[in-house]
């Protein structure tokens, strides 16, 4: 079964599980990592939390889904939709693959354009995105500080808007974020 939760709404089980295997995977990559607790789980409130659950409700899968803007590119502002934090509990059993292919229709439906930062380009190739090989040195944070982020690739779905195809088109152009890498 998948879930789909907003962030105010995450149960204490739903948050222990996610901060759990957040830390486990992600701790050692530099990714923006947020410990979730009772008391700040209402900022950033309309993220989407997705899991993927068996029978009994054990989690197999998560990933959060969000909004980021204004992204600015080429003197425009755009909203985009990311995610992160994939995590499948068991590996290679298709769990990871079934709950990003839900969140592609999410994003699809949503015609808007979606990109994160990834180094598992395989993987999300195999899933249905499209992928940009070592494309980090396009973005920019528009604040001071720059977290080191140890996920070369980027994997998008072009949106309505066409921010993607821009993106590929003018690879003189940087693309500039209102928040670090996540
Ligand atoms: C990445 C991750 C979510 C994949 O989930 P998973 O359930 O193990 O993967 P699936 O079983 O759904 O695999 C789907 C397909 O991708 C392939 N695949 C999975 N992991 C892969 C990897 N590391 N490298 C290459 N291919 C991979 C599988 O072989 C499978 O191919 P097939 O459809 O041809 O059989 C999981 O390995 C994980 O939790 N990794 C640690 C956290 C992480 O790195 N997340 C991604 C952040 S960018």
């Amino acid at each position: 079964m998948i879930l789909k939760i907003h962030r105010k709404d995450l149960s204490l089980q739903q948050i222990e599980d996610f901060n759990f295997w957040q830390h486990k995977e992600f701790h050692h990559t530099g990714a923006t990592e947020e410990t979730i607790t009772q008391e700040n789980k209402n900022d950033y409130k309309d993220d989407l939390f997705y899991f993927l659950t068996d029978d009994t409700g054990k989690t197999l899968a998560m990933v959060v889904l969000f909004t980021v803007e204004p992204v600015f590119f080429m003197k425009k502002d755009y909203q985009i939709l990311t995610f992160t934090g994939l995590v499948a509990t068991e590996k290679g059993k298709g769990y990871g693959k079934s709950l990003i292919t839900e969140v592609k229709q999410d994003i699809i439906s949503s015609g808007l354009s979606c990109f994160s930062f990834c180094h598992l380009e395989v993987f999300y190739e195999k899933c249905g995105f499209g992928i940009m090989l070592n494309a980090l040195n396009r973005f920019q944070y528009s604040g001071e500080n720059c977290a080191i982020l140890d996920m070369p690739h980027i994997v998008y779905i072009n949106g309505e808007d066409n921010l993607i195809e821009s993106i590929i088109n003018y690879p003189d152009e940087m693309v500039t974020l209102p928040i670090p890498w996540w």
